[in-house]
């Protein structure tokens, strides 16, 4: 069996074409990103409008080649999946569109991809990883921990009231003068940096649900960094590392919160993983194995262009529900908001 998945809901344009192995593993055949970074750079931030365009243009060619390189037409995939929300909705819609054209006009079926849910399933393409696994997914736009009992069986233990902790790095980045985006800048200044020098706020430290909230700590960066200006080359590094400090923390805290949850409702894990573009992030990682050591569940981080986003995660989240009959038809709609667990849907400002 062959998917086409297509990705277009942020800043990445992506298709990918995934076979599934006789052993239920799956192989990236190709595997097409095309970064809208440089466009979006000046702004430090993604611009919906921009983002849009950039994927009309450039969509088409990306699943040309990803066909060529897998040396596949159209009507010899079994499935065309393409990501129908959360996300920017213009963008949504040019991937959405392409994927229901695409099979419309091959005779295959369609089937509409969560995003998140994307991000959730990947880990399992190298057929290691089971049900049901705990999963931490920070992004730029999204920032939750998950139970992940099946496919399309889901439970929310927490999720951001305000800010993505990919979010709370751009913007940190921008307030120290460091370049978009701000994640693995901020990372970097971090290395030479004291973590002890400025005593930032963990919010959310110790309370029952496993939610997390980034503006007061970011709000936090922001005074001290105004409070000591002009800042020298070692107050920036010093305030990243401090901030960095205070993500790793909360992340902990509310990871360990997550999987008492997780054990109440789902039993044993049989494992953690990490996506999102946050798990690129070193201290991130080094923590979370740590957390997993003593809690005695294996880590499990994706390689890390399975971790940001891709074509490959969507056209294995079609494979999945693909083997499972779990179609769509052509009129799925484009979803801005698409909780993956429903009954958890409560008023988180967009972000969960
Ligand atoms: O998953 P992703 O590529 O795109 C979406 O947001 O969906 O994640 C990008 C986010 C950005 O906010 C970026 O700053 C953050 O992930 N990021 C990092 C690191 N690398 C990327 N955050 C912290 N440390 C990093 N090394
Ligand atoms: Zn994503």
């Amino acid at each position: 069996m062959h998917v086409l998945g297509i990705e277009t809901t942020c800043d990445e344009t992506a298709a990918a074409i995934v076979r599934l192995r006789p052993d239920g593993t799956g192989e990236i055949l190709a595997d097409e990103v095309m970064s809208q970074i440089a466009a979006h750079a000046a702004y430090g931030g993604v611009v919906p409008e921009i983002a849009a365009r950039a994927h009309v243009e450039i969509v088409d060619s990306l699943v040309a080649r990803a066909l060529r390189k897998a040396g596949m037409r159209a009507v010899d995939l079994d499935g065309i999946a393409a990501a129908a929300g959360p996300g920017l909705i213009g963008g949504v819609l040019v991937g959405l569109m392409t994927g229901k054209g695409i099979a419309l006009a091959a005779g295959k079926p369609f089937l509409a991809i969560n995003h998140l849910e994307a991000h959730a399933l990947v880990a399992r393409i190298n057929g290691r990883l089971a049900f049901p696994y705990l999963l931490l997914l920070a992004s730029g736009g999204h920032t939750q921990i998950l139970a992940v009992k099946g496919v399309g069986d889901y439970e929310r233990l927490g999720a951001t009231m305000d800010d993505a902790i990919g979010e709370a790095f751009d913007k940190t980045a921008k307030m120290l003068g460091l370049p978009y985006p701000g994640g693995p800048a901020v990372e970097a200044a971090a290395r030479d940096g004291d973590p002890l020098r400025f005593a930032l706020p963990r919010p959310m430290i110790g309370r029952p649900n496993a939610d997390f909230s980034l503006s007061g700590l970011k709000t936090a960066t922001r005074q001290t960094a105004q409070a000591i200006a002009p800042l020298r080359p070692r107050d920036v590094a010093d305030l990243a590392a401090s901030f960095q400090a205070a993500v790793v923390d909360v992340i902990e805290d509310r990871m360990r919160v997550g999987l008492g949850r997780f054990r109440k409702s789902a039993g044993a894990a049989t494992a953690v993983v990490i996506a999102g573009g946050v798990a690129a992030n070193g201290a991130i990682r080094e923590a979370m194995g740590r957390f997993c050591a003593q809690a005695g569940v294996p880590l499990f981080a994706p390689p890390l262009n399975l971790c940001t986003d891709n074509g490959a995660m969507i056209a294995w989240a079609g494979m999945e529900r693909l083997r499972r009959g779990m179609v769509d038809d052509l009129s799925a709609p484009a979803r801005p908001r698409w909780p993956l667990d429903p009954k958890a849907e409560r008023s988180l400002n967009g972000k969960a």
